[in-house]
């Protein structure tokens, strides 16, 4: 046989005798709803590390009985410089309860801070260590630290394994009453805050009082500005507690600091358990009140401004927008910036004045409102205040009012 009808023949018997087309369009779709229920503490507590405190040994294993579970910690290396026997407390913590959780290697310590979240080569250490001692998803990894450390540790813990369970020691104010409690991580990526990240409820959070006591003053108090954000949108009794307490709170009064952290966690914990979009699915997320230019200011000043503190001064933004668009009146947007000022924030920085009257500027703060646009997807919506504890949702803004907001918070007052 010649070679043409040798294929030939091959060729007809391996063709695939005609069929009719599969009828998928009469096949009914599929449909599952997954549904997944996520419980998990918060509990507070003073010295963690005592070894006649057995709070975390519970926690990582409240079944003494069965086998001794398996964890690693991460320490923010900021914590040492003021308890620089933390790593051995641990150690020694973890000797004394050896029979029921097991410490599978000396703690690892990385820088605290915001440098790390920008630091590609940090999630890979711990997720590294995670595989090198070989935990599993029923192990524990118990990140302790500020709010820098606990988003790159949660967003390594929720990624190895596809989840492993997270326990957060939150040691600065902002950590314990906003960024610890709730249900993200992440880290900055591609010059964008947050870039990259995941909604991963923890298993279990601690609060320790012992760790604010030495906390310096800076981030005492930025980490109340998340506070106020709370009692602005939706508490106007917490807003009236926090300006008759702002002078104890200044003064390092370590009972009322607390309570405003309970009260803070209580806002933030039902409003991801009760106001239905805990994975912020929608467009809405009336927590980021004063955000948009927070995490843009955050960035246009290479991170030299606290969290805390752009945020402080993306809430004076907004409520005085909110007070110049006639949302809310002199007297409650007077009583907001004097809050701020009592707690020694800034109302403004250089950056924020600098490119304001080009917004299309790439070094301008209405950037922020594009960005923020983007990363929650749909429309645009920002939070505004109609009352001291009554935020209200806007779609659009004008920026020329909003120019005005900046130029008068900037100009300074009688
Ligand atoms: N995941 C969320 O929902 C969420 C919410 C709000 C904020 N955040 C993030 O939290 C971060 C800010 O957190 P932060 O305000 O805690 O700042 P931070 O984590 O940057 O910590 C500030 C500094 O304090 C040090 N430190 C931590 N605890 C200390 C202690 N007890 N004593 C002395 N020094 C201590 C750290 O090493 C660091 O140098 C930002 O990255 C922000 O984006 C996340
Ligand atoms: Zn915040």
């Amino acid at each position: 046989m010649e070679f043409p009808e040798i294929m030939s023949q091959l060729i007809q018997r391996l063709a695939v005798p005609a069929i009719a087309a599969p009828q998928t369009a009469l096949l009914p779709t599929l449909k599952q709803s997954v549904t997944v229920t996520f419980d998990y503490q918060v509990h507070f507590t003073f010295d963690l590390f005592n070894p006649t405190n057995d709070l975390l040994r519970s926690v990582l294993n409240p079944n003494p009985d069965g086998a001794a579970t398996n964890f690693i910690v991460v320490v923010d290396g900021g914590l040492l410089t003021v308890l620089p026997n933390l790593v051995t407390q641990i150690q020694a913590y973890a000797d004394r309860y050896a029979d029921t959780i097991n410490l599978k290697i000396t703690p690892l310590v990385i820088v605290g801070g915001e440098t790390i979240k920008n630091d590609p080569a940090q999630v890979p250490i711990v997720q590294q260590l995670i595989h090198d001692v070989g935990l599993c998803r029923h192990s524990y990894v118990v990140a302790i630290g500020g709010g820098a450390l606990l988003d790159l540790v949660g967003y390594a813990a929720a990624t190895a394994h596809r989840g492993i369970r997270l326990v957060r020691v939150p040691t600065t104010v902002l950590a314990q009453d906003d960024s610890g409690v709730g249900v993200k991580n992440g880290v900055n990526a591609f010059g964008k805050k947050n870039f990259l990240g995941t909604f991963t409820p923890p298993y279990a959070v601690i609060n320790d009082g012992a760790f604010l006591v030495n906390l310096p003053q800076r981030d005492w108090i930025a980490g109340i500005a998340e506070a106020i954000k709370v009692a602005l949108i939706k508490d106007a009794p917490f807003f009236k507690w926090l300006c008759a307490n702002a002078e104890a709170l200044v003064q390092r009064d370590l009972g009322i600091m607390q309570q405003l952290i309970y009260r803070s966690c209580q806002h933030h914990l039902t409003h991801i358990g009760t106001y239905g979009d805990p994975f912020e699915m929608g467009s809405s997320r009336p927590l980021d009140f004063g955000h948009w230019s927070a995490h843009r200011l955050e960035h246009l000043t290479n991170y030299r401004l606290r969290h805390g503190e752009a945020v402080a001064i993306g809430m004076a933004i907004d409520s005085t927008y909110s007070y110049l668009s006639g949302a809310i009146d002199e007297a409650g947007w007077r009583q907001i910036i004097q809050l701020l000022q009592t707690f020694g924030f800034a109302l403004t920085v250089p950056e924020l004045v600098e490119f304001v009257d080009q917004p299309e500027h790439p070094q301008s703060v209405f950037r922020g409102l594009s960005e923020f646009r983007e990363h929650l997807g749909g429309e645009l919506t920002l939070m505004l205040l109609r009352d001291i504890g009554v935020g209200f949702e806007v779609h659009q803004v004008d920026i020329g009012l909003y120019q005005q907001a900046i130029g008068l918070l900037a100009g300074g007052f009688d």
